[in-house]
């Protein structure tokens, strides 16, 4: 589908096709080559265009926040609808004061406690920052990645990057260079691969412009991680109840049924015993059908279904794993070409918040109890 994008008067298809170059940086070694290789990104940036790279979350694709055209060129590379607005990622604190109008207490002491890191404060913004990088809002979302090429390329740039997930709108967030590969060839003209990246799921996003501080997106900086520094926050009702009511979420991205792999997802809530049996019997009928079925199992249930395509998305005794395979999984089952995915649920408290979420809107809300 062609989104038009009212706030750039772009259309998503609006894309010259390009080379990708691909360079390889080790985020744990950046030595003389790989500094001139971020020169070349940087460059790149400085000149408009977009880069993308790995941040510790998931990979970003990167143009210079500041300028309307980069704008543009993210929203046709990405085909995002029009009022979905960019996170700026910045290398220091200095370059937060030239595009938040104010910076209040609490978020000084979230950014003290948790930056770098995976949290997006939105502030108030100052005129320097666009309309095309806010989704036209006169806020701004910024977060100081934790990741040496992140923080290396915005640095030697000079150049505060808006930086979606670089994916194709809709499709899963990208864990690994070959991922936004798959999404970005030939759309940008540089990809950076610095490896997999360490949490596997997008940032927590907080709004501190009221008094009362509140979570826009669940992520690995958990509600009870916020209040530990500054007290109660509270939660956007449209993430807690998405469905139930025409509330509009505070982030306007969170609208959009995201992070959807190609096949048809469904969630099963229940006990352990229950769901998977319920999972077996579906999954044999699916099969008499002629469908490719793909069972979201974890490590404690993997041997339980009969279901030749299931994957463990990781371990329940430590959900930081459940995080870092979401995505990939997801992709995995893309490249397989199931027709349909069967996954369990998990806790929703905690880093669970964030896993079940993304899940959630992957499935398009669909979720049985057994
Ligand atoms: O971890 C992350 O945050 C990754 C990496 C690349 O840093 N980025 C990311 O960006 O997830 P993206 O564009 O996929 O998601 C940005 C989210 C959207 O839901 C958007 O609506 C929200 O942030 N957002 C951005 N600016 C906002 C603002 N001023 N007010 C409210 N929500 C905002
Ligand atoms: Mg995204």
């Amino acid at each position: 589908m062609v989104e038009y994008n009212e706030v750039l008067n772009v259309k998503s298809d609006m894309v010259i096709r390009m080379y990708t170059k691909v360079i390889k940086i080790d985020k744990d070694n950046i030595d003389e080559a790989a500094l001139e290789d971020l020169k070349a990104a940087a460059a790149l940036l400085q000149n408009g265009e977009l880069v993308a790279f790995p941040t510790e979350t998931v990979y970003g694709l990167g143009g210079d926040a500041l300028r309307e055209d980069a704008a543009k060129k993210i929203y046709a590379a990405k085909g995002r609808p029009s009022d979905n607005p960019l996170i700026v990622h910045v290398a220091d604190i200095k370059q937060v004061e030239k595009i938040a109008k104010d910076i209040p207490d609490n978020a000084k002491a979230l950014m003290e406690r948790f930056w770098p890191g995976p949290l997006t404060i939105v502030f108030n913004k100052k005129e320097c920052v666009p309309h095309g990088t806010t989704g036209g809002l006169n806020t701004v979302a910024v977060r100081m990645p934790n990741h040496n090429v992140a923080r290396e390329l915005i640095r030697i740039s000079g150049v505060m990057l808006a930086a979606p997930s670089a994916n194709l709108s809709g499709r899963p967030s990208p864990t690994c260079a070959e991922h936004v590969y798959e999404d970005m060839q030939e759309r940008i003209p540089m990809i950076i691969d610095g490896g997999q990246v360490g949490i596997g799921l997008e940032s927590t996003i907080v709004d501190v412009t009221d008094d009362r501080a509140m979570i826009l997106r669940p992520g690995y900086i958990t509600k009870e991680m916020l209040e530990e520094v500054i007290g109660e926050v509270a939660v956007d009702k449209a993430i807690l109840n998405p469905q139930g009511s025409d509330y509009k979420p505070k982030a306007p991205g969170m609208k959009y049924r995201h992070y959807a792999p190609k096949a048809d997802m469904t969630l099963f809530e229940g006990e352990a015993k229950s769901v998977i049996e319920y999972i077996n019997n579906l999954t044999a009928e699916c099969e008499k059908q002629g469908k490719r079925v793909g069972v979201i199992a974890s490590d404690e249930t993997i041997d339980k279904y009969d279901c030749k395509d299931v994957l463990s998305i990781g371990t329940r005794e430590d959900e930081a794993t459940i995080a870092h395979n979401l995505y990939y999984i997801l992709r995995q089952f893309d490249e397989m070409n199931v027709d349909v995915i069967y996954s369990e649920c998990f806790k929703d408290e905690k880093l669970g918040s964030a896993i079940m979420n993304r899940l959630k809107k992957a499935a398009g809300y669909k979720i049985t109890k057994v």
